[in-house]
């Protein structure tokens, strides 16, 4: 199997089941979340290499927020340290970094570390990299009806008006959804973008989903027969 005969342009991830990892192991839910962080690195690095264009990896939900502040703290000094620790990985393996979500509702020294790494990866020209962070997908949409109503542009909208004003209007939506963890849900992810994806749920943790499950994934994908809404011959 090639990646390129599977006309598999985008794939996202909701990255489920960290907490349930660590207290499969007794731990805090934050060793969860540190083990977490190695399987994303690992599968950015597989896709990078497999020559998928882009990647959306689905990092922190609005409705994350709702978690104790504690788990909430932690998750934003882990995504700052990772950011740091991995700008030069992301510069030799040629990725872009990007970010679609309120990022205005981030701390200001993540918002920061973020235009930093944007800023120094916006000339490559591999892997195309978006974390969701304080992502919504309703939110996104809400932003999105926001922008066309503030600009005056329009008073009707149609389908094209409102991708357009979308975060990331220029990223095709995802072909394949990945969700670990064994939930067959959204939860809030690219709800406008997931139209016609298919989805795949695969019963390992986060932490536990290795480039073998991304390959599985694909094999799957491989055997789907995607018709959006036609008939096949
Ligand atoms: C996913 O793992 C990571 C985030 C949502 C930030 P969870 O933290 O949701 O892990 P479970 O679902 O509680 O096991
Ligand atoms: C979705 O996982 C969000 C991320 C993976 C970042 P959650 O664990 O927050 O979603 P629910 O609560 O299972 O729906
Ligand atoms: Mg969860």
């Amino acid at each position: 199997m090639t990646v390129n005969s599977l006309n598999l342009n985008h794939i996202a991830i909701i990255m489920d089941g960290n907490g349930r990892w660590a207290k499969d192991k007794g731990m805090d839910r934050i060793f969860g979340h540190k083990e977490g962080a190695k399987s994303a690195k690992k599968v950015i690095e597989a896709c990078s290499d497999l020559n998928i264009s882009y990647l959306t990896l689905y990092a922190f939900s609005t409705e994350n927020w709702n978690r104790p502040q504690s788990e909430v703290d932690s998750l934003m000094s882990l995504l700052s340290l990772m950011l740091k620790n991995e700008i030069k990985e992301l510069e030799r393996n040629n990725i872009v970094f990007n970010v679609v979500g309120r990022v205005e509702d981030l701390p200001k020294s993540v918002q920061n570390i973020i235009s930093d790494v944007i800023d120094r990866t916006k000339h490559n020209t591999g892997l195309v990299l978006s974390l969701a962070l304080s992502y919504g997908g309703r939110q996104e949409i809400i932003d999105a009806v926001n922008k066309i109503i503030v600009s005056k542009k329009s008073e009707i909208i149609n389908e094209e008006i409102v991708k357009n004003n979308l975060y990331c209007p220029e990223i095709p939506d995802p072909d394949l959804i990945i969700r670990t963890a064994g939930e067959h849900r959204l939860s809030n992810f690219l709800l406008w973008q997931s139209a016609y994806a298919e989805l795949f749920v695969s019963k390992k943790n986060w932490p536990d989903f290795k480039k073998k499950d991304l390959m599985e994934a694909l094999k799957d994908f491989e055997n789907r027969d995607r018709t959006f809404g036609k008939l096949t011959d």
